[in-house]
């Protein structure tokens, strides 16, 4: 079923999206430039950053693109690329900590986004499996009934296509539930590619591989090193989820995993439309042909927050949890992501605040990220270029809110705090490296010191320093998909220490266990 043309190690994971088993990458980046000026170097090959470069190189800037790994490598990788009207922050949430004016805003963006992603893909002739789909939300207690009917009014008062129907698109018991039209879906890679063909196209240039690991600005502009190349640019957007750099983002954010399988059914009774239930965290569910054949996507319930839960667990309980209700004859495909979750609900995109000036972010785009990430593009092009945005001044990071939630939201980050005191100041006494099976990493102890330490399947041992390279925590063991992951803002790095998610800039410290006889015992 899959596709072996396709490029190994595109993901920043080791578990394989079906997005990345069916896309022909047929592009070719640019060779980097020294000495030039950009008017803005765009960092990040995400749907975000791809869109922002094309939308400012189509208005005529000329614009590099600088992709640490290759485009896609992140969260639009691993995404389940729904398209919704609503929002993992729902309207009443929106209404009580923003107001009426701002849950309509929030529902006309969405709709504008899905029309502007429809109008990319019809005017350039992208093949990015666009479909529009009908989408059901259903309850299934009396808790979640009531948060339904509040649902209900607040997306009908804010303007959204929602009524009240007596299915649910899928063999799942259900109170009630409510029927979104006009929402779509579509393959997040191919349409990303396509975008950044037609950046090219316009003069646009793309650089992958190339990891931004300093930046500064003099004289009006920006000054970003890259290893081989010093990229210069008047505005610099960081399309990175959290940018790098300790900011008020960081603490603003949390970062969470997410889980999904793609799974074939021997009754070939695949759900036509999209469908979410209302659990914490909530399941969802979609269709998708996959090198011609038919999926179905089945992701959530199983969210925890990075660094933290057990990966490999979550995807057995998802595993079991959807052999429940359907006729699985296959799970061909499983998978996980990263998301970020904002303090008060809303994503932040505008200014970094505290940060030089003309530097752009966008970030805390929950489960919504191809919505939330198309509107920063179209939020960060109008900034840039001088222009009005109704929605800027909505979603600026600098705004500080304290609404409910966010108790809960302190709760989370002392749980950062914790990790910084515990991580620095104790050396407790963990488990020995004899105990580690194969393919297994964990944090030793040894002589006061704390290490990462992995060992392969032939019982090859790679060490590194656990120190976060970002603000000092301590990483923790991603079974699943083999990588070392940060609990305080999600940095994660592969098994060789090389960052793999930001907002680590740094690699981890690689540990030379030859000179450490207790590991040549092993
Ligand atoms: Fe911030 Fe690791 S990501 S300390």
């Amino acid at each position: 079923m899959k596709n072996k043309d396709h490029i190994e190690n595109m993901r920043d994971g080791q578990t394989e999206s079906p997005w990345q088993s069916s896309l022909n990458r047929q592009i070719q980046p640019n060779a980097a430039e020294n000495g030039v000026i950009y008017d803005t170097l765009v960092v990040g090959g995400g749907i975000t950053g791809v869109t922002t470069a094309f939308l400012l190189q189509k208005s005529g800037q000329k614009c590099v693109l600088a992709e640490a790994h290759q485009l896609g490598f992140g969260t639009t990788g691993g995404t389940t690329a729904h398209l919704n009207t609503f929002f993992d922050t729902t309207y009443p949430e929106i209404n009580s900590a923003f107001g009426t004016e701002a849950a309509t805003m929030m529902a006309t963006a969405a709709k504008n986004v899905i029309d502007f992603i429809k109008a990319n893909i019809d005017t350039l002739d992208i093949d990015a499996d666009f479909e529009y789909k009908d989408a059901y939300l259903f309850s299934q207690n009396e808790k979640e009934t009531d948060q339904l009917q509040e649902i209900l009014s607040a997306a009908k008062q804010a303007g959204v296509s929602v009524s009240e129907v007596f299915e649910n698109g899928v063999p799942i018991n259900f109170e009630h539930a409510l029927l979104f039209k006009d929402q779509a879906q579509f393959h997040p890679l191919k349409y990303i590619y396509a975008i950044a063909q037609a950046f090219q196209k316009l003069g646009g240039i793309l650089l992958e591989n190339t990891i931004i690991t300093d930046s500064s600005f003099k004289d009006e502009i920006h000054s970003a090193e890259a290893g081989h190349i010093n990229l210069k640019a008047k505005n610099l957007v960081y399309a990175t989820h959290i940018p790098p750099g300790v900011n008020l983002l960081s603490l603003r954010n949390a970062p969470y995993r997410s889980y999904v399988l793609g799974v074939k059914l021997e009754d070939d009774e695949y759900p036509e439309s999209l469908a979410y239930d209302m659990q914490e965290p909530y399941h969802y569910f979609r269709p998708h042909k996959i090198n011609g054949e038919k999926i179905l996507i089945v992701g959530g319930g199983e969210d925890h927050k990075t660094g933290h839960g057990d990966p490999q667990q979550a995807f057995k309980n998802l595993k079991q949890y959807v052999r429940k209700y359907f006729k699985v004859s296959d799970i061909p495909y499983h998978w996980s992501s990263q998301y970020y979750i904002p303090v008060d609900g809303l994503p932040y995109i505008g200014h970094l605040p505290g940060g030089d000036e003309r530097i752009f972010t966008a970030t805390g785009f929950n489960g919504n990220g191809m919505i939330l990430g198309t509107l920063s593009a179209m939020i960060i092009h109008d900034l840039i270029l001088n222009k009005e945005n109704r929605y800027a001044d909505l979603f600026k990071p600098s705004r500080l809110k304290l609404v409910a939630g966010f108790t809960e939201f302190v709760k989370e980050n002392a749980d950062v705090a914790y990790h910084f005191i515990a991580d620095r100041l104790s050396a407790e006494t963990l488990d020995s490296i004899n105990q580690l099976e194969p393919d297994e990493g964990k944090i030793v102890s040894f002589d006061g010191h704390k290490i990462a330490v992995y060992k392969d399947a032939k019982g090859k041992v790679t060490a590194l320093s656990p120190t976060c390279t970002h603000a000092g925590c301590i990483v923790n063991w991603n079974g699943a998909e083999k990588s070392w992951d940060c609990p305080c803002h999600g940095g994660r790095y592969a098994i060789d220490g090389k960052v793999i998610t930001g907002p680590p800039q740094k690699n981890l410290e690689q540990i030379d266990i030859n000179n450490v006889s207790f590991f040549n015992e092993v």
